[in-house]
């Protein structure tokens, strides 16, 4: 049943009127609105992947046993649709997403969904949703698929039903300030993720438990916050949902190496290629908090900056820790993290030929 599992397509007979959905449009915000309609699938252990639909969006009716409520059995993915000048519409390498879904799942004791179900439910679900997709400035329609365990039983084991789910969600900056240089702070006291353990898996855990640390960096007057590996406490690992990159006086560029415990960033993973074809030497190695600190406070590294596909790249004004504070050159940003930010948009958004074949027309 679940080889070739088709979406069928219920449209929802109360969508919203042209008048509210162009007022959330002219000012999306991060995922505060959703679309029409989101998709569903349901997969038991006896029957595979059945029952998929484009439905209209809605609460799930779920017991207060739902197994995710309590394991926290669940994945999710962060992908993003496009409007090109030509009022096409385009998703970014989603069959990468997809493959990223079935390594969490795998790690999560999920079932796996065919990758060819995945890109259906996103490609019908945007086909029905296609007004929601924003024009102009940096907008798009933020696609967020996941799946948990739904089967009302506290036996911990993995879930014998389980949900798949995607909706849409038209957004503006993730930023509440909008795309300006970030402050982060240095999490000394917390981790993120430790060897062995889910970090590379996009597991809603991984966020849950950096929340705390973020609140910190909030009271501290910075935007996001830092990890260090668990075991050392020495080694920059990632943000809280975003990966790093910094930029030496050689214009080598460099990024903290995928030591199993960082997410597999698909920004991340384009980056490394959009930098190469810029002419940079890119290289993903380990970075220890010592040399960010004295390389931002020497001029050695003269850039860093944020990416993930809900902050696109976000330049990196300085660190902070527990007694003192370090800016990154001048605190704007620089012309490397400018060059790859521009590269990406201008592929994403159809004004420069698509050279890697990332894109995928609707
Ligand atoms: C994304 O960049 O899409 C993410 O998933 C990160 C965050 C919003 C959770």
């Amino acid at each position: 049943m679940s080889a070739d599992l088709q979406f069928t397509v219920e449209p929802n007979t109360q969508p919203a009127s042209d008048d509210q959905r162009a007022q959330i449009l002219a000012n999306p915000g991060f995922g505060q609105y959703f679309t029409d309609h989101m998709a569903i699938a349901t997969w038991t252990r006896d029957n595979g992947w059945h029952d998929a639909r484009i439905t209209a969006f809605g609460p799930l009716e779920l017991s207060p046993a739902t197994s995710v409520f309590h394991y926290a059995q669940t994945i999710f993915e962060g992908m993003k649709a496009y409007r090109h000048p030509d009022d096409s519409i385009h998703m970014f390498r989603p069959e990468a997403n997809a493959a990223r879904f079935n390594r969490s799942a795998k790690r999560l004791a999920l079932p796996e969904l065919p990758e060819e179900a995945f890109l259906d439910s996103l490609r019908k679900l945007i086909e029905i949703d296609k007004a929601w997709v924003p024009t102009g400035g940096e907008t798009s329609l933020y696609l967020r698929p996941f799946m948990f365990g739904s089967d009302p039983f506290l036996g911990v084991r993995p879930s014998a039903q389980v949900t798949y789910c995607a909706i849409a969600s038209p957004a503006g900056s993730y930023f509440a300030k909008g795309v300006k240089p970030v402050r982060i702070w240095l999490s000394e006291e917390y981790t993120r993720a430790a060897p062995g353990g889910t970090g590379a898996a996009k597991t809603g855990g991984n966020y849950a438990s950096s929340l705390l640390a973020q609140a910190e960096a909030i009271e501290q007057g910075c935007d996001q916050v830092a990890f260090l590996d668990a075991v050392e406490k020495k080694w920059v690992e990632e943000l809280g949902g975003m990966n790093l990159y910094f930029v030496l006086d050689d214009s080598t560029v460099v990024t903290p190496e995928l030591s199993g415990t960082i997410l597999e960033g698909i920004t991340r993973d384009s980056i490394l290629k959009l930098v190469t074809d810029l002419g940079y030497t890119v290289t993903e190695r380990k970075i220890s908090i010592d040399e960010w600190r004295d390389g931002a406070a020497s001029g050695r590294i003269q850039e860093v900056f944020a990416c993930g596909t809900a902050a696109v790249i976000t330049p990196v004004a300085s660190l902070k820790w527990n007694g003192g504070e370090v800016q990154v050159a001048d605190g704007e940003g620089g012309k490397v993290t400018a060059a790859v930010r521009s590269a990406l948009l201008d592929l994403q958004y159809g004004r420069a030929t698509d050279t890697h074949g990332w894109m995928t027309k609707v």
